[in-house]
């Protein structure tokens, strides 16, 4: 089995894949897990923090299906803090109340209370995964939701020997729900990561992390498929390995049309599904990964995470002897090119129906703003530039979370005074949203406002990103659904010019858009899913200062269109 001296999380995960392919069964099947979230001891960088945890595992477990299948998870709250958990990317097809946001679909979970989540994965294949949707829990409550192909159907490539899953993710050396806490107080910017992270581990480039550096077995001559999840919390990730090249197959569940790259770049809660053929001379090569940064001047975690592929028959290092693995280069840190090029080339395996005679044509905008300080207010809370607070908003709305209903229970209930459904389709005002724009914009107006679709409607998003304050790269998230992305484009959105650019014929679908820095991206659905569904730039900072909407859509007609009855169990406030 090649050299094995770290902690192979991935070898045993292997196992479990061999062992679950054998006695799968051709039905589909439900799977029943129990999260225990609890405080748990970790020690990282030499530094023990207390954190929450799955079962006392980070990451959390792996969830291993096949589309068709039913999960059964309950979640029981032995933490301190509330917690809610989201199954990202899942459709939740009339399960909206299994969807997880808080105060979007459910009330959180408190300490010592419990919530069992039900739901059925249909029509997806690939990798998602999930995560805690409360305050930023989510930095150490999350792990991987792997759907294979029903029993008896293929995967759209010959059969990779192995699979693995790389999560990588964010970590401080602190509380991270006391990092928020501190920015919602100070209303600055929060702290930016100690260390990226694989599989929770941050790789041996970082002090006293060469021990738990992640190992990925691979044998000469096989193809392996890699699910790579972005599970961090505030950035956006460059993503190689070195001297191997990644054939793109998949993304946030879906098939894609094979491409070949050096580089992935993914946002926060989009997945990319990769081969690799171990092609090379057996040794051990750094897979890596490090910020795209989009924002000009903004300070980030510029440090690098790494795991280590290794070839089965690849010499071992002798004791004492660190024999360094080949290290890859990664592109810079603000080469939008580079991203740019990875995010244009996803197309749909074949032809697809993109929705067309749009009833519901949206123009969102989506980015930063600055609040005065309050009359009164101590410095202190006012340490965004200028003595004053950072927020954002789309269409000049920031978002606020409800405190006691979440809307989806307001909504079935019929419970007034939660929310309105008042959220504009345009942005109050037109103005250059990726020019100089005028101070007067700047300040966004608070609210919770949704948005109705009517089932069934045909949806249109331009999503503009704005210049205000800094202009960055968002990755917007849709619960509920599956879009089409169209097209994307630099500065503003432009009807006359742009709408020739548009992809009707094989666009990718997906769950997250990487919207450009100071630019656009088009996106299309059809709102056949019942329920609440929160929209959001998945930067977790920026959700906290109201990058949000939500839709709400009606029922549709018999019961295969229609939200089902609350469960007995669900939380409320
Ligand atoms: Cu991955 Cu609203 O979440």
């Amino acid at each position: 089995m090649g050299c094995r001296n770290g902690s192979s999380a991935l070898s045993l995960l292997s196992l479990l894949l061999l062992f679950a392919s054998a006695v799968s069964l051709a039905n589909a099947k439900t799977h029943y897990h129990d999260f225990v979230i609890q405080e748990t001891k970790v020690t990282k960088l030499c530094k023990t923090q207390t954190v929450m945890t799955v079962n006392g595992q980070l990451p959390g477990p792996t969830l291993e299906v096949n589309n068709g299948d039913s999960l059964v998870i309950n979640v029981v709250n032995r933490a301190k803090e509330n917690v809610t958990i989201h199954w990202h990317g899942v459709r939740q097809i009339t399960t909206a109340w299994a969807d997880g946001p808080e105060f979007i679909t459910q009330c959180p979970i408190r300490p010592g209370g419990s919530y069992t989540y039900r739901f059925k994965i249909s029509g997806q294949e690939g990798t998602l995964w999930w995560h805690a949707h409360s305050s930023w829990v989510r930095a150490t409550v999350y792990g991987a939701l792997v759907i294979r192909p029903k029993e008896g159907d293929s995967y759209p490539f010959p059969k990779p020997k192995r699979d693995s899953v790389v999560l990588l993710g964010e970590w401080w050396n602190a509380n991270p729900l006391d990092v928020i806490r501190e920015a919602m107080r100070t209303g600055g910017a929060p702290n930016i990561s100690d260390a990226y992270t694989i599989n929770g581990q941050p790789g041996n480039l970082y002090n006293c992390s060469s021990k738990e550096t992640v190992i990925v077995p691979i044998d000469s001559g096989e193809t392996n498929l890699i699910r790579v999840i972005n599970s961090g919390l505030n950035q956006q990730l460059f993503f190689t390995i070195a001297n191997h090249k990644l054939t793109v197959v998949g993304a946030d569940a879906s098939y894609v049309k094979p491409f070949t790259t050096n580089v992935l770049m993914l946002g926060p809660g989009q997945t990319t599904d990769v081969l690799i053929k171990a092609d090379q001379p057996p040794a051990r090569y750094y897979i890596a990964a490090r910020a795209y940064a989009s924002a000009q001047g903004a300070p980030f975690d510029n440090t690098t995470t790494t795991a280590i592929l290794e070839y089965k028959s690849a010499p071992c290092p002798a004791k004492g002897i660190s024999s360094k693995p080949v290290m890859p280069t990664l592109p810079a840190y603000n080469d939008t090119a580079t991203a740019t090029a990875f995010t244009t080339s996803f197309r749909s395996p074949k032809k697809v129906e993109v929705p067309t005679n749009i009833d519901e044509n949206l123009f969102i905008t989506a980015g930063l703003g600055i609040n005065p300080c309050p009359r009164g207010a101590p410095a202190s809370s006012c340490q965004a530039p200028n003595r004053t607070r950072f927020t954002a908003s789309m269409n000049n709305m920031s978002f606020v979370l409800p405190s006691n209903f979440s809307v989806l229970q307001a909504h079935h209930h019929g419970v007034p005074g939660v929310f309105t459904t008042d959220f504009p389709a345009k942005p109050p005002v037109a103005f250059d949203y990726t020019g100089n724009v005028s101070r007067s914009l700047w300040q966004p107006t608070r609210g919770t406002k949704v948005y109705k679709l009517k089932y069934g409607a045909k949806v249109q998003i331009v999503l503009q990103g704005t210049s205000i304050f800094t202009a960055e790269n968002h990755p917007i998230h849709l619960h509920g659904y599956d879009f089409y992305i169209l097209a994307e484009g630099f500065g503003n959105f432009n009807p006359a010019t742009d709408t020739s650019k548009f992809n009707l014929v094989d666009p990718p679908l997906r769950n997250t858009a990487s919207l450009p820095v100071n630019g656009w991206a088009v996106i299309r659905f059809v709102a056949d899913n019942p329920g609440a569904w929160i929209m959001h730039c998945h930067l977790d900072v920026h959700i906290g200062w109201g990058l949000a909407t939500v839709f709400l859509v009606d029922n549709g007609i018999g019961e295969m269109e229609t939200l089902q009855q609350p469960p007995a169990d669900l939380p409320v406030c």
